[in-house]
């Protein structure tokens, strides 16, 4: 009896694994559009992509840049990195993607490198926060030495070289938590890297270098970017999304402002109108740096009102007008006297 039993039980289990419908591919909506589908016996799980928060089936990230901005991320897949950092250097190409808007304004593309370099995702093959986080998840891990070098130079020679630049900005993302290897000989042999760091810069790329683990040389980094702040430290999980967002805000408020886009955002650090101008949306699609009170003209150029010159202030004529920048200030000439909002009124000793 027992035994007719356990066969019933074990057929049920095969019908249902027969049966099991695979969600993820029949329901077209399983999952929100920046999130995984996993298909399990009998129901199905959505993640949402690193980056973006939510429960699967609504997944949300920061608000997404709006300049036009390619992102060439260099991932180190050498031996030093080991396996926990090379997690992590992914999970930080993935947050940093998405702030960006792969389906209609930005491209990314990965060259891996360790002994070689491989353009492993071209600049704009994955169209999606999902398709690319799918094809970064899934590049190997070589394991071997660390050729900056190669990757640098494949990045210029894919993507810099030939003349066509069309406009559009491009951001060279380093990550790496070392040394390039130097030995007398290698193949290929080495490119010296100060001569392809000038070659991107003579075609306007923005070099980062994200310094993954505790023990990176900062003066090995120091040779790829043009200043300190371009550098990244992150030693520990928790400082993935906070470098991320700082790559990402960095890149875009440079990228809007050397394209002479101006955006009214939510984030302040977005917004890329300087003082003393704010931004205003002027219609659905049009916005503009608007010069604030007590300044005029047209930003980038608000000249201070002079309200002291032009006699506007209410100074009493106990006082005299004192202007600053954006407003103007009464002063008392008698020592011991004092503005009180008024008038001069004097101070009791
Ligand atoms: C996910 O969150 C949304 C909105 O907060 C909610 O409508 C939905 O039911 C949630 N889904 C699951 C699977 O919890
Ligand atoms: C620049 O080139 C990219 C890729 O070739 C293309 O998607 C984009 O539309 C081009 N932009 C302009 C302004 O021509
Ligand atoms: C401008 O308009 C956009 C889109 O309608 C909105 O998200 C944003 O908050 C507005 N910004 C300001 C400063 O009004
Ligand atoms: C106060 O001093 C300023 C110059 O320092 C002068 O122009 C003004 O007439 C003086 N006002 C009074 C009330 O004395
Ligand atoms: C102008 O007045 C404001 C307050 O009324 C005060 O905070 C500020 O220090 C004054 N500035 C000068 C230059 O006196
Ligand atoms: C300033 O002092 C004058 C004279 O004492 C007084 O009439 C006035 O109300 C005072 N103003 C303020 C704002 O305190």
């Amino acid at each position: 009896m027992k035994l007719v039993f356990l066969c019933v039980v074990a057929w049920l289990q095969l019908q249902r694994s027969v049966q099991d419908i695979n969600e993820c591919k029949v329901l077209p909506n399983a999952c929100h559009k920046d999130a995984y589908c996993y298909n399990y016996d009998g129901y199905y799980n959505c993640i949402c992509v690193s980056g973006y928060s939510g429960n699967g089936t609504v997944c949300s990230a920061p608000e997404k840049c709006q300049a036009p901005l390619d992102l060439i991320f260099l991932l180190d897949a050498s031996g030093s990195v080991g396996k926990g950092n090379y997690v992590k250097e992914k999970e930080f190409i993935k947050i940093v993607a998405s702030r960006y808007d792969l389906e209609i304004t930005n491209q990314a593309a990965v060259i891996v490198f360790s002994d070689q370099a491989s353009n492993e995702i071209p600049l704009g093959s994955k169209k999606t926060a999902l398709s690319f986080a799918v094809a970064v998840d899934n590049i190997p891990y070589a394991a071997r030495s660390t050729r900056i070098d190669l990757a640098l130079r494949m990045a210029y020679d894919e993507y810099f070289s030939t003349g066509s630049s069309n406009g559009t900005q491009k951001l060279v993302i380093l990550l790496t938590d070392g040394i390039q290897t130097k030995r007398s000989r290698m193949t290929p042999p080495y490119i010296p890297i100060e001569g392809t760091v000038q070659l991107l810069r003579s075609k306007a790329a923005r070099i980062f270098a994200v310094a993954i683990g505790s023990g990176v040389k900062l003066s090995e980094m120091r040779t790829v970017t043009e200043k300190d702040d371009d550098i990244f430290l992150v030693k520990e999980f928790n400082d993935l999304v906070t470098q991320a967002d700082s790559i990402s805000k960095t890149s875009c408020v440079d990228a809007l402002e050397t394209q002479g886009i101006t955006v009214c955002s939510a984030d302040p650090e977005m917004t890329n109108c300087n003082f003393p101008a704010h931004c205003v949306n002027t219609s659905r699609k049009h916005v503009s740096c608007v010069c604030i009170t007590g300044f005029v003209g047209v930003s980038p150029h608000c000249e201070d009102i002079d309200e002291c010159a032009d006699g506007s202030h209410d100074c009493h004529v106990t006082s005299y007008c004192v202007n600053t920048a954006g407003s103007y200030n009464c002063s008392c000439n008698q020592s011991g006297y004092s503005y009180n909002g008024s008038m001069c009124v004097g101070m009791l000793p």
